[in-house]
């Protein structure tokens, strides 16, 4: 069955990046003059996604207000000719179908998750989580085909140093990773204390999980804190079946926290064929 359908979880309260998402969610900060949440939206469709279910939360209404048509803003934008940008707003959520479910308490990535069990219904999903930034759409792409072809759940991986583990879900291979990055999951572990760690391969924020997860996340019980974490219906599929990760070298950038953030705007800016030179100079003259 074909991957059509992604989750975007973006109900959390983003503390760590107060004060700011005290009144803009994280997921609408602007990479350069594009929120972030679009950028996430553009990787899912380049992988052939085309129903998105945003599961956001009713203290944050203006991520539903990104979706809404503009029409003062684009008469305004029409009758002053700027008709290009007329159009880019126009498109927005044109290309794919987006709902919204909403998630009433921030209760973890799981439970955020299983609120979008009854608009997925049982067919196999990408999850993007909309923190973090995917330099293009080839990791997801790669993810859906091969959750297509194995029938299984599949995880996007990163390599860390060792001493970086403890902080991240790592996954336990069961096999050697093949030229296309692409191994085998025979289980995985929340936060492992450095010598428990079972590989320098954690899971970044890319799942294609296949619908049996909704059930799994039924018995799931909150662990710490009361949050339901979805790495724990992951060990349950993966005990199961199978389940792979997909090893990438493609640009990652984390912009949950201001520091992550601000390399990602830097970066992407610099390769900005509008802005790039011009700010490329005015770095160098501030650096120097
Ligand atoms: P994070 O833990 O990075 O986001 O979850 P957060 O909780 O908003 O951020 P901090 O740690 O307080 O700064 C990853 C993604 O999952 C969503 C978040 O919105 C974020 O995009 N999420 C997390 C939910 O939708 N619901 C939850 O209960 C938890």
């Amino acid at each position: 069955m074909q991957v059509r359908a992604a989750v975007i979880p973006a109900a959390g309260l983003g503390t760590r990046f107060l004060p700011a998402t005290k009144a803009v969610p994280k997921e609408l900060l602007p990479i350069i003059d594009t929120p972030a949440l679009q950028l996430i939206i553009d990787e899912a469709v380049g992988a052939g996604i085309d129903r998105i279910v945003i599961v956001t939360s009713p203290s944050k209404p203006s991520i539903e207000a990104y979706f809404e048509p503009s029409d003062e803003v684009l008469s305004k934008l029409r009758s002053t000719g700027r008709h290009a940008l007329a159009k880019r707003l126009e498109a927005i959520g044109r290309d794919v179908q987006v709902t919204f479910v909403h998630q009433h308490a921030p209760l973890g990535l799981g439970h955020a998750v299983a609120c979008a069990a009854d608009v997925i219904g049982d067919e196999p999903f990408a999850v993007l989580l909309p923190d973090e930034l995917m330099g293009d759409s080839s990791l997801l792409d790669q993810m859906a085909r091969l959750c297509e072809s194995t029938g299984g759940s599949v995880v996007g991986l990163k390599r860390v140093p060792m001493q970086e583990v403890s902080a991240y879900g790592v996954i336990d291979p069961s096999t050697e990773m093949d030229a296309s990055g692409v191994v085998q999951i025979r289980t995985m572990v929340e936060k492992p204390a450095i010598e428990d760690a079972p590989s320098d391969l954690i899971i970044i924020g890319r799942y294609v999980l296949t619908p049996d997860v909704f059930a799994e996340l039924e018995h799931v019980q909150p662990g710490s804190g009361g949050e339901i974490q979805l790495t724990d219906a992951l060990r349950a599929q993966a005990a199961k079946g199978p389940f792979h990760g997909v090893l990438s070298n493609i640009a990652r950038y984390d912009t949950g926290t201001p520091l992550g953030w601000l390399s990602a705007v830097v970066n992407i800016a610099l390769d900005d064929p509008a802005i790039g030179e011009e700010f490329g100079r005015f770095l160098r003259s501030r650096v120097s």
